[in-house]
């Protein structure tokens, strides 16, 4: 996993990124759905038939059903919206940005009934983690995350309250947000739930670092692997000089930038940790299954 940029280089590529800083933490989320949409964010939307994928087959290998999800950066509830409905993100920008849009109206008890005739999925539970308080607010009032954790865990321990939020985690997924959450963040979360061994699935967009990440859940014996196949679409480049700083930054840590450089959009690679025996019957699971399959018509 190497030759991607480490913490010397995240600042720099922090600083020649699109900022959309000034909409991470409003009381409402239009204004955030509006910066996305400008630049053609998607990865929450490319993300979720793949988290849906490992979620069944963590189902499988753990033999559960009902799953505890932990969203490190998980603002307004996107993925949360996403993974406990059937609504893509088109469905989102359109009922947010649309004049006569269902949640279009700056009014709580609208957005509450919107989500709630989508018949959230109460097999999947949301624990979101976030610095901006007021975007995980927005999200817990509408009934997206179950709880919520808003410290910086850059930064800050967390409390006994907030530990008992995370613990008993099935999995830990991210979009959008290592570069802001480094190692110091997933280690402090994972730590609280790493009784239950959670698994965790992240997406980083091109082209930080996972490497601090995967090193620290190697120390829960976790291993990391980055799942090529499910490398996808983060959003479009917003100007040349923001594509130019992060083409340069790839071809200095000889990334490949091939669909960077003819795609106009960044992309995200994706990850997945877990313990070592599951991890080989998750990478593998397809071939194993059939495998089985074809043993199954054999002996019958
Ligand atoms: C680009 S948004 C992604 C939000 C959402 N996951 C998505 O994909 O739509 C980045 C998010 O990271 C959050 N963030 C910034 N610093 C963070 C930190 N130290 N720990 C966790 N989240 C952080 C921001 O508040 C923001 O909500």
């Amino acid at each position: 996993m190497s030759g991607q940029a480490s913490s010397a280089e995240r600042g720099r590529i922090q600083g020649a990124k699109y900022d959309f800083t000034a909409s991470y933490n409003r009381r409402w989320p239009h204004a955030y759905f509006r910066e996305c949409l400008a630049l053609d964010y998607m990865i929450t939307d490319r993300a979720k038939p793949i988290f849906e994928r490992i979620f069944a087959d963590y189902r499988r290998v753990r033999n559960k059903r009902n799953l505890k999800i932990i969203d490190v950066g998980c603002s307004y509830g996107v993925n949360a919206a996403l993974l406990r409905t059937d609504l893509d993100l088109d469905d989102l920008y359109a009922a947010y940005l649309e004049p006569s849009g269902s949640l279009s109206r700056r009014q709580e008890i609208e957005h509450r009934a919107f989500f709630r005739n989508q018949g959230l999925r109460d097999d999947i539970q949301f624990v979101g983690v976030d610095p901006s308080f007021r975007a995980v607010r927005y999200a817990l009032d509408l009934g997206l995350l179950e709880a919520g954790v808003t410290a910086d865990l850059e930064t800050c321990d967390l409390t006994v309250k907030e530990r008992s939020a995370l613990a008993d985690a099935d999995i830990l997924i991210s979009t959008g947000c290592v570069g802001y959450a480094t190692e110091a963040t997933f280690a402090r979360v994972y730590e609280a739930s790493a009784t239950s061994r959670p698994w965790v699935v992240a997406f980083a967009m091109h082209p930080f670092s996972y490497d601090g990440i995967a090193a620290a859940l190697k120390a829960f014996s976790l291993e990391t692997e980055p799942l090529k196949r499910f490398r996808q679409r983060q959003r479009r480049f917003s100007t040349s000089t923001e594509r130019q700083a992060i083409l340069q930054a790839m071809a200095k840590l000889g990334m490949d930038d091939r669909l960077e450089r003819t795609s106009g959009y960044i992309y995200a690679s994706c990850y997945i940790s877990a313990p070592p025996g599951e991890r080989s019957e998750l990478c593998h699971g397809r071939t194993a299954r059939r495998n089985q399959g074809e043993t199954q018509r054999q002996s019958g």
